[in-house]
């Protein structure tokens, strides 16, 4: 067997294990609880939506390590759209308790679903970028990383999801779903146990079972904890679209969730993205609006 066969039918192996595990085993896998390390922070910073933007990503973890936060979580999304995907998996890889599995990353660990033409392509390039690593090992990991990642995760503390807890790796919960969609949002919140974190939307803030939204601004950037359940929608790292292009994180305290905005070098960014044919241009263009 030749070097691409074997890595291929490595790499369907994986896949299979991974398909295997989805269907048979809805039970969530208990992550490591946040825990006080070398006197950091008991916080826990929730990232998500990072979409291959290693500017972004690299000031959201600076301004994390300068608070002294040890415990990061990513709600996935970790790829697609962006030009850096290579690097950020493996910030995530380094840095990340648990990544949970967002629509883009398995549309490169599987094939892409419902995805306009833009993004499919650009699914489509970063599979080649993985693929034309030539470290073998460094590959594999990246594609084992991939393809371990769970749809859900339950702690003590919370639940995490990409989009919903109702389908977690596509669904997504809109600010409007409180006026459009309130069946909908009753479904959701019947399977919230207290606090549930997701991203995909890419636009931050709280809601609750009224049902009612609560954008960081609205709350000066602190949600205070209480008994009420909340779905927290983090914002995205490397492409928020609620106008503001500033990337978006939050952290986990014992009593609040605090929303954090960032400003990076957005025209960096942007301009990779002009720079490399297979994404389009509209993809960097969207960095510098926040949309
Ligand atoms: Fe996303």
């Amino acid at each position: 067997m030749d070097e691409k066969s074997e890595h291929l039918a490595g790499l369907s192996s994986i896949r299979n294990a991974h398909e295997a595990n989805a269907s048979d085993a809805p039970a969530p896998m208990p992550a490591p609880p946040p825990s006080s390390t070398n006197g950091k922070s008991d916080a826990l910073a929730i990232i998500s939506d990072i979409h291959a933007n290693l500017e972004a990503l690299t000031t959201v973890l600076e301004d994390i390590a300068k608070r002294g936060i040890g415990n990061i979580c990513c709600l996935g999304d970790v790829i697609g759209y962006g030009p850096n995907p290579l690097e950020c998996i493996d910030l995530v890889l380094e840095n990340c308790q648990f990544t949970i599995m967002g629509n883009h990353d398995f549309a490169i660990f599987y094939e892409p679903y419902n995805f306009n033409t833009a993004a499919e392509n650009a699914a489509f390039w970063t599979r080649q970028q993985f693929e034309s690593d030539p470290d073998k090992p460094r590959r594999n990991r990246r594609w084992r990383y991939l393809g371990s990642m769970q749809t859900r995760m339950l702690t003590d503390k919370f639940l995490a999801v990409h989009g919903s807890p109702r389908r977690p790796i596509n669904e997504y919960i809109f600010p409007d779903d409180i006026y459009s969609a309130t069946q909908k949002l009753a479904g959701i919140f019947d399977r919230v146990p207290h606090l549930c974190f997701v991203g995909h939307t890419h636009v931050p803030g709280v809601f609750v079972e009224h049902p009612d939204f609560y954008s960081p601004a609205d709350l000066d950037n602190r949600y205070a904890i209480g008994s009420e359940k909340a779905v927290i929608n983090v914002g995205s790292v490397g492409q928020p679209r609620d106008h503001d292009p500033r990337a978006s994180y939050a952290i986990l305290h014992a009593d609040a969730v605090e929303f954090v905005r960032l400003s990076y070098d957005v025209n960096v960014t942007a301009e990779k993205v002009r720079s490399i044919d297979a994404l389009d241009n509209f993809l960097g263009q969207r960095l510098l609006e926040g949309v």
